[in-house]
This record gives structure tokens, C-alpha cells and sequence, in this order.
């Protein structure tokens, strides 16, 4: 089985009945909520989903998961995401599929996150994978200036077309080279401090479960 099916496959295990359920985003999450959606139809489990992204809302609606907006429920009990980079620490990298500002948000009101990733994704530091900006439109250029300066080698993100590519939230993506993160804390907290970025990729301390998929099965690492 492919990889990145099996982690969605295994995470869709952890949910059980009457939970509220935050979906993530992306090739690995879009498993787990086909493995939920199978779920309901064979087991009659019966769970909301809150998702990250108008992708994961159009999937999760065609297999048949019951959605409510984030702001409709109290608290989430579990939400299982993909994501780009986990070091050995488990920091991680997110955004790669542009849903960082939504899946932050959803990681953030859940009282568990599991992140689902196949054994590529591990690294010993994180930087390797470009580090997702999501600035406003507005002044985007400005802090494109600043970031090169800085040394980042920052990209604007664009779409298959060449358009500038534009998240949920109508807001652009600048990913930066960073080769390696040194210290990520230091640098979430100077972006987070910086007008006209809305969110950056950089998921500190929030992981509770890392579901690794490797050739011979799926490994569950309680991280904390
Ligand atoms: C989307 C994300 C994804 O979780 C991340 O990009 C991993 O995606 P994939 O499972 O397709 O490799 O953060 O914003």
C-alpha cells in the first residue's frame, strides 16, 4: 500500500464516535478523510468534521463527512494533517499545500494534533523544504525585498497558470530557502512580528502524535 495511504488509513483509527474532527489538508490528509468517509458508511460512526482548506471541504462532503465551521463548535477533540518537514524534535513544517493559516488555526482549538507524514518528510532539521509565508497582497513586494535581503531567497508562490497563487483567505505565499532552521522558534516569533504576514509554516510545540509510514507498516510516536 502506498505510504501516504497508510498513515491516512491508520490516523482514521484514532476517531472515535461523536468526536469533532479537524481535517487537514493536502495528499496524505486527503487518505484520512476517505478512510473516515468508509468508516461512516461501514461502521455508522458518526463525527463532524472541521476542515483547513475548500479542498478538504469538497472531499469530506462527497464521501459523506457531516462539516461544521470552526466557529459553530466549542473545541476540537482530535486533528489529524499531513506535513512537509518533521525534525528530530518534532518541529514542523507546514503549507506546502498553502493551507497553513487555516490548519494553524484548527491545530490550535484541538485538544489533540496527529500529523501524518510517509518517512521522507523526516529530517534531523528543519529548512530543507521552503518555509510558507502567507503575507497580505498588500506590500507583499516590500517584504519581499526584506526577506532577499535577509538572505532567504524568497519565491512569490504562483498556480499551474503563472498566476500569483492565492490562498482560502485571498492572501499570497512567499516561500523562503532556508536550507537550514537553526533556531525556529527565534525566527517564528521575528515573522509573526513583522505587518503584512499573516501566518508563517512554522508549527512549534503543537504536535501530540506523529504517525510515520514506512515500507514494513506504519509507526505511532507519542511525542507528547
Ligand atoms: C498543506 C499542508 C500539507 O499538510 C503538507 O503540504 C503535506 O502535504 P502532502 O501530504 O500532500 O505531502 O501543510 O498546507
Amino acid at each position: 500500500m502506498e505510504l501516504k495511504k497508510m498513515v491516512g488509513y491508520k490516523a482514521a483509527e484514532f476517531v472515535e464516535e461523536g468526536m469533532v474532527v479537524g481535517l487537514g489538508t493536502g495528499s496524505t490528509a486527503y487518505y484520512m478523510v476517505e478512510a473516515l468517509g468508509k468508516r461512516i458508511k461501514e461502521e455508522g460512526l458518526t463525527i463532524t468534521g472541521v476542515t483547513t482548506s475548500s479542498r478538504t471541504s469538497e472531499h469530506a462532503q462527497s464521501v459523506g463527512i457531516p462539516l461544521k465551521d470552526i466557529d459553530e463548535v466549542e473545541k476540537i477533540d482530535v486533528t489529524i494533517d499531513g506535513a512537509d518537514e518533521i525534525s528530530a524534535d518534532y518541529q514542523g513544517i507546514k503549507g506546502g499545500g498553502g493551507a497553513l493559516l487555516f490548519e494553524k488555526i484548527v491545530a490550535s482549538y484541538s485538544d489533540k494534533v496527529i500529523w501524518i507524514v510517509d518517512e521522507s518528510k523526516l529530517v534531523d532539521k528543519l529548512g530543507a523544504f521552503p518555509l510558507p509565508v502567507e503575507v497580505v497582497s498588500f506590500g507583499s513586494g516590500q517584504l519581499l525585498r526584506l526577506f532577499e535581503k535577509k538572505g532567504y531567497r524568497p519565491t512569490l508562490r504562483t498556480d499551474e497558470d503563472g498566476q500569483t497563487y492565492q490562498t482560502d483567505s485571498g492572501n499570497y505565499i512567499i516561500d523562503l530557502e532556508m536550507n537550514e532552521i537553526t533556531n525556529p522558534h527565534q525566527l517564528g516569533e521575528w515573522l509573526d512580528g513583522l505587518t503584512g504576514v499573516v501566518e508563517h509554516g512554522l508549527f512549534l510545540d503543537c504536535v501530540h502524535t506523529v504517525i510515520v509510514g514506512y515500507e514494513d507498516g506504519p509507526e505511532v510516536k507519542d511525542v507528547r
